[in-house]
């Protein structure tokens, strides 16, 4: 696997293997990387010659008094999983490499920014979106692949790429996740040990929700505010409980049947999402 740390070191390896017409994947991440993250990598692999990789810690997505300065960095660990998973290449820039001081250009993809995990972090989302479009711009992927764990990050970039014309095909992939159904995340290291035993419960708040919008017996305000109250219960501050249209996010209303319930809350100091995506007309067939 080959390391590069600047964008011209990049551009060099980038134009190397487009001259020779070969397909590349990329996958953008943060490091501390674990099954999730390397599950893309393995996705990827089936379907582009190359594999890039990045990590890198990027503060635009942080807020103040957020984990920027904490969030785990492993690099170390990291390569020797990106070597054993097959990444042809990882590009590990330096903040000063990729934000000029004087940046003035921020891409935003508004309406969808500022609900669910936007409303309690006010311009994440705008990070999150100029980071990766600059990345896939230094990159210039035929294909990018992102988690359905953070399902309204890759709803945002899928708007981005259509929006901004961006030549690149989004791929999302299914959330990877412990056995007792906690999603895998970088933040869950942060958990005490008994913390840790109850994370799983915001898994089992959406899957309790999501038999209960198939059964089809209560109102789904009813059934939000009972997924809200059993996580309280469980020890959780619940930032959000969301029933929501998987096309485009917007509110659901009883008629919709591909939905996504979205939700956010913190085990103590730690800020935990999940979600669970499906279609209740395939689900009420015999
Ligand atoms: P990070 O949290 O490191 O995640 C990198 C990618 O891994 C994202 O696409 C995320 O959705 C995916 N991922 C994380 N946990 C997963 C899991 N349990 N199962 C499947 N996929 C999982 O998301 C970011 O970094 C950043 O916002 C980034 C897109 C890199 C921009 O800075």
């Amino acid at each position: 696997m080959q390391v590069t740390y600047t964008l011209s070191e990049l551009r060099e390896v980038i134009g190397a293997w487009r001259s020779t017409g070969v397909s590349i994947a990329f996958v953008p991440t943060m490091g501390n990387l674990h099954a999730g993250h390397l599950k893309l990598v393995h996705e990827a692999r089936k379907r582009a010659d190359k594999i890039v990789v990045s990590i890198f810690v990027n503060p635009t997505q942080f807020g103040i008094g957020e984990d920027f300065e904490t969030y785990p960095r492993t690099e170390r660990e990291d390569m020797e999983k990106l070597i054993d998973v097959g990444a042809d290449l990882l590009y590990l820039p330096s903040v000063a490499d990729v934000y000029a001081p004087d940046a003035l250009t921020f891409v935003t993809v508004t309406g969808l920014s500022d609900r669910y995990c936007g409303a309690s972090r006010p311009g994440h989302f705008s990070g999150v979106a100029t980071i990766v479009c600059k990345l896939l711009n230094r990159v210039q992927p035929n294909i990018a692949l992102f988690g359905q764990k953070d399902f309204q990050q890759l709803a945002i970039i899928r708007t981005m790429v259509r929006d901004l014309d961006l030549p690149v095909e989004i791929i999302g992939i299914e959330t990877v996740r412990e056995a007792d159904g906690l999603a895998m995340s970088s933040r869950n290291g942060y958990l005490t040990a008994q913390e840790r035993a109850v994370a799983p419960m915001l898994y089992q708040s959406l899957c309790s929700a999501r038999d209960a919008l198939i059964d089809d017996k209560q109102s789904m305000a009813q059934i939000e505010r009972d997924a809200l109250l059993f996580l309280q219960s469980a020890g959780f501050q619940a930032d959000y409980f969301s029933i929501a249209r998987s096309g485009d996010l917007q509110r659901a209303n009883a008629e919709d049947s591909d939905l996504v319930i979205l939700a956010a809350a913190k085990l103590g100091k730690t800020r935990l999402i999940d979600n669970i995506c499906f279609s209740r007309e395939s689900m009420n067939k015999p």
